[in-house]
């Protein structure tokens, strides 16, 4: 029915439709078609969303203002682009029925309730439905879309709460927009991830929840955000993988452009069982997965915390084209601890060149870093560091063409070293195309400020080296795999234009 279109064109649809059905709008506010019917209303009185809006509901003349129709096919116009379904399972084949009556080209299915517990019968008959139709579809049993600048929004998770103070808080929050796609099976993880973004002050570019994958997969995705120019890196967290040969192809082709995380999951027996039960997946073998991984550019993150470490130091940096990683610190334990981590994940604290090596003597002779500061790798500027000698430092080591990466772990609390050393780092490093991780220890306010300013300038920042460590290591795991692909200066070239 829609062939004229490409797969690409009908994803476009879920993010930017002309007109969009809520069936299952509610007026009760703790209900989920309250959530999503309020989102869209909301912005659409802000002139956020541009589309047509209508509320299905059998019971209900309007809601939130808007007429109410008692089923799609009652809207009086002749094509619904997107429909949003939020009623009970069973109901579900009648409304895709009517959706197809109405010309729909796509829907989002959040209700559960189908493959996941083996309602295999109800999930393949609403197949069906689409397949006769044309209508793409994301779900069932997912969360949907959210776009920050179309103001798309299925999430039925309410943005705000009210505490028991009375007091309204944010609970579900909208990251603003920005370079990061997100790819989600799980829609609970998916919504976690949204707030980490949005608490780390770091913007996406689009938000998809796919569930139990009955026509879209993350193979589809992942080919949209390969073109999708608001894009700069994608984040994916997987419970299994519906076609393996479809993803390698287009993971692949991806990777050579734009840095992919995945977090899979389901690695155990247990793991397993859990994901056959949450979006009806196939775990299959981890060691199969690692594999794929590996052949395609993926850079896999063993948990959650390296999914969200790997991703800012992928979107933010450039690669590394070697493994040879110069740290520059002002606390020596921490610079140890670096060097450890830095050494278990497969890169190397070598000797800095000679070159650099007699800049610094120099600089220690002049008096511009203290005589007892140690001037191999890791540098330790000690804790009479000021800004001026990080600063200085830095630039000879950028400049130093043994050095791939540079860890600088610049703990606040030393008298002399000033907020203006972030502003003065980030100025200088924007200029190589050397990545830069940083570090700084501490759970207070100085800490929380002097991290996300550095992530402000793009330099992803850390509260361990550990953790800096190893978003080292994924920048050199990432540069590997582009080199053996003779990528990496394309690569390189392109992230330095932009
Ligand atoms: N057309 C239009 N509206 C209809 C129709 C129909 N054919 N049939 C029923 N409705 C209306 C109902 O009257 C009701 O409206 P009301 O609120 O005014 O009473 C509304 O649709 C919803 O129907 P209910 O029977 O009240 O269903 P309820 O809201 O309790 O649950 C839901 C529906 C949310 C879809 C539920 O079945 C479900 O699947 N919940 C789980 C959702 C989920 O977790 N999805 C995965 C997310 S991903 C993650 O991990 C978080």
């Amino acid at each position: 029915m829609h062939q004229e279109q490409t797969v690409d064109e009908q994803i476009n649809i879920f993010f930017d439709p002309k007109s969009v059905a809520v069936v299952g709008a509610s007026r009760k506010v703790n209900k989920a078609g309250y959530v999503i019917f309020k989102n869209f209303a909301e912005n659409k009185r802000t002139g956020l969303f541009k589309g047509e809006l209508y509320p299905i509901n059998p019971n209900e003349d309007t809601i939130l203002g808007y007429k109410c129709y008692p089923t799609l096919t009652k809207v009086p116009i002749d094509e619904i682009e997107l429909v949003v379904v939020i009623v009970p399972a069973a109901v579900v084949p009648e409304v895709m029925e009517d959706a197809s009556q109405k010309k729909s080209k796509a829907a989002i299915i959040i209700t559960s309730g189908f493959g996941e517990t083996g309602n295999h019968e109800l999930e393949n008959r609403i197949r069906e439905i689409c397949l006769k139709s044309g209508i793409r579809v994301l779900g069932p049993n997912c969360l949907g879309v959210y776009d920050p600048l179309t103001g798309i929004d299925t999430l039925f998770l309410p943005e705000t709460k009210v505490l028991i103070s009375g007091e309204e808080v944010i609970a579900t929050p909208r990251p603003i927009p920005g370079e990061i796609a997100v790819i989600t099976q799980s829609g609970a993880f998916g919504a976690a991830t949204l707030d980490y973004l949005a608490g780390r002050q770091l913007g996406i570019s689009k938000f998809v929840s796919f569930g139990n994958r009955l026509d879209l997969d993350e193979s589809d995705l992942l080919q949209y955000f390969f073109k999708d120019e608001a894009t700069k890196g994608i984040l994916v967290y997987l419970e299994g993988i519906k076609d393996g040969k479809k993803f390698m192809e287009i993971s692949q082709k991806v990777t050579e452009i734009k840095p992919v995380v995945v977090l899979k999951t389901g690695r155990t027996n247990a793991g397993a069982k859990a994901a056959m039960s949450h979006t009806g997946s196939m775990a299959g073998a981890d060691d199969i997965y690692n594999t794929v991984f590996l052949q395609t550019g993926i850079i896999r993150a063993s948990d959650m915390n390296e999914f969200f470490d790997n991703c800012k130091a992928l979107v933010f940096q450039p690669p590394a084209s070697g493994n040879n990683i110069a740290i520059i610190t002002d606390a020596g334990g921490p610079g140890i601890m670096a060097a450890d981590e830095c050494e278990f994940k497969g890169l190397k604290i070598g000797e800095l060149s000679g070159e650099s090596v007699k800049a610094l003597e120099e600089m220690r002779q002049r008096k511009e870093i203290p005589e007892y500061a140690s001037i191999s790798n890791p540098v330790d500027l000690t804790g009479s560091v000021t800004t001026d000698m990080f600063v200085n430092v830095t630039k000879i080591i950028l400049e130093d063409s043994t050095l791939n990466g540079i860890i600088i772990l610049g703990l606040h609390h030393v008298p002399g070293l000033q907020e203006d050393f972030i502003d003065r780092i980030a100025n200088l490093t924007k200029y190589y195309t050397k990545p830069v991780v940083f570090c700084d220890i501490g759970e207070t306010e100085m800490a929380l400020y002097v991290r996300s300013k550095f992530e402000k300038f793009g330099i992803p920042a850390y509260a361990s080296p550990e953790d800096a460590a190893r978003a080292m290591a994924s920048l050199y795991n990432y540069g590997l795999y582009l080199l053996k692909q003779n990528k990496l200066n394309d690569f390189l070239n392109k992230f330095m234009k932009k």
